[in-house]
């Protein structure tokens, strides 16, 4: 193994004893069709062990090839809808039966009519999207954008972010397991310090208040800087900024001639019905979406302001995609925005996530496990640290193989409670019901004891009560 190589961790290599015995639970059939996939198929990193070969994804059930139903909490990220929801699927077979493919020289009206849905919907001066298959891509036609309208080419971005897996997207990208070993990445691409080391290096007195301070330095002094793209919340690795920080750093960005760029990937219809921008009250000048808005289809969005965009229809930049707007995608976005991602739906998402953040709390302080629950929206997590992490220093010492034993032990009772990495977090879709809900919290109440038993005996003192 390569020196640069990340150690090897189940992730990537298939090697805990808890894989192991999940894989001995399986048929012969399963495990011969895992042994076929390994040997074609070059797997995802990071999302490995392939749990088992699924033959159906329904609603919040998934069904794998021994008949074992598992309910579906992981959500890539995607499955705010759940799957296959009929309105999605509806709006699909329509357009593929009318209209399977469109050639670029002509429009098509379902393009169009999301197009301006996405306008219309998003908060600022977003006047024009483009659309490309995939959330890298939409990074991509950013960067390249912001270099023609601006005439520059840096760009600032945070260490430790993720912006897709493309070479690009990894340069201006800060996470170290994608960019070991690849030597030189795009020029121009300078890094801050990620939002959830605010405190470790601007200090616990008003670290936002210092981290944008120097954002303002940084632009000043490098004076060329084409765009600052980042994640405008990272989840449950980061406290959320306060309300002031985005807006300041938009600011001094316009005030030095540099386009702010949110990375609305994962935030974007997620985290509420205008995303990020709409939770921060900022709007960025720039915004990427995918994952949520094409409903379970590869479906990605980029929109700017007129200014911005036309420098492609006057052709001072170039840009196509075979697939850019192929009709069924842009069908099932349309049927995602006008027909599932409804104010109503995420009121009925919000309250399934307060029951399911409320019930492991119970769940917490009843077998004194010290762990605690990171909630917002469609999203949560059981976080294993007794109090809110507030620096990197805390997140080191989350007990991921407790974690492990958590995230397999709940597989094993038919609820994959979220993806599997300990950084990750529960997605609830409008599909999951209050009965879904109470599936998972009695697989959590099964296993919480053994759980804090475990964890006692790993730190030789009793277990405190969670908060
Ligand atoms: C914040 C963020 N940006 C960009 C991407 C890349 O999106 P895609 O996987 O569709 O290329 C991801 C994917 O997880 C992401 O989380």
């Amino acid at each position: 193994m390569n020196e640069a190589h990340p150690p090897p961790v189940e992730g990537d290599v298939n090697v805990s004893p808890a894989r192991a015995e999940w894989r001995a639970s399986l048929s012969d059939a399963a495990r011969a069709a895992l042994d076929e996939d390994e040997r074609y198929f070059l797997r995802q990193s990071l999302s490995t062990p392939c749990l088992a070969p699924i033959l159906r994804a329904e609603g919040a059930v998934l069904t794998d090839i021994d008949g074992r139903r598992i309910f579906d909490f992981h959500g890539n990220s995607v499955h705010q809808l759940g799957h296959g929801h009929p309105k999605v699927v509806d709006a699909i077979r329509r357009e593929i039966e009318s209209l399977p493919f469109c050639p670029r020289r002509f429009s098509n009206a379902t393009a169009t009519a999301l197009a301006r849905r996405l306008v219309e919907t998003a908060p600022g001066d977003l006047d024009k999207v483009l659309f490309a298959p995939s959330g890298a891509a939409a990074i991509s036609m950013a960067l390249k954008l912001a270099r023609y309208a601006t005439g520059r080419h840096k760009t600032l971005s945070l260490w430790d972010s993720f912006h897709g897996a493309n070479l690009d997207a990894i340069g201006i990208g800060g996470e170290a397991l994608f960019r070991r070993g690849l030597g030189p990445m795009i020029p121009g691409a300078e890094h801050l310090p990620p939002l959830n080391l605010a405190r470790r290096f601007f200090g616990d007195d008003k670290p936002f208040e210092r981290f944008a301070d120097y954002i303002d330095y940084a632009l000043e002094v490098q004076g060329d800087v084409s765009a600052l793209i980042a994640e405008p919340l990272r989840w449950t690795t980061v406290e959320a900024p306060p309300p002031e920080f985005w807006p300041q750093v938009k600011d001094s960005c316009r005030r030095h001639g540099a386009l702010l760029i949110f990375d609305e990937v994962k935030t974007g219809a997620k985290l509420g019905w205008g995303g990020a921008s709409e939770y921060f009250n900022v709007h960025p000048d720039m915004i990427c979406l995918a994952k949520s808005i094409g409903g379970g289809l590869p479906l990605a969005a980029f929109g700017a302001s007129k200014s911005v965009m036309d420098l492609i229809s006057q052709h001072k930049v170039f840009h196509g995609g075979t697939y850019n707007t192929n009709p069924v995608s842009m069908a099932a976005g349309l049927a995602t925005f006008r027909e599932v991602l409804t104010r109503d739906n995420y009121a009925h998402v919000d309250k399934l996530g307060k029951k399911l953040a409320a019930g492991y709390r119970k769940t917490l302080a009843k077998v004194g496990l010290q762990a605690y629950i990171a909630q917002a929206g469609a999203n949560g997590a059981l976080m294993f640290y007794p109090k809110e992490i507030r620096n990197y220093r805390d997140w080191t010492t989350i007990d991921i193989d407790l974690w492990r034993h958590y995230w397999f032990a709940m597989v094993n009772r038919g609820v994959m409670p979220q993806p599997y990495w300990w950084d990750e977090q529960w997605t609830i879709s409008v599909q999951h019901t209050e009965a879904d809900i109470d599936k998972h919290l009695a697989a959590f109440d099964d296993i919480a004891s053994s759980l804090a038993k475990a964890q006692q005996e790993r730190i030789g003192q009793p277990a405190l009560s969670a908060h």
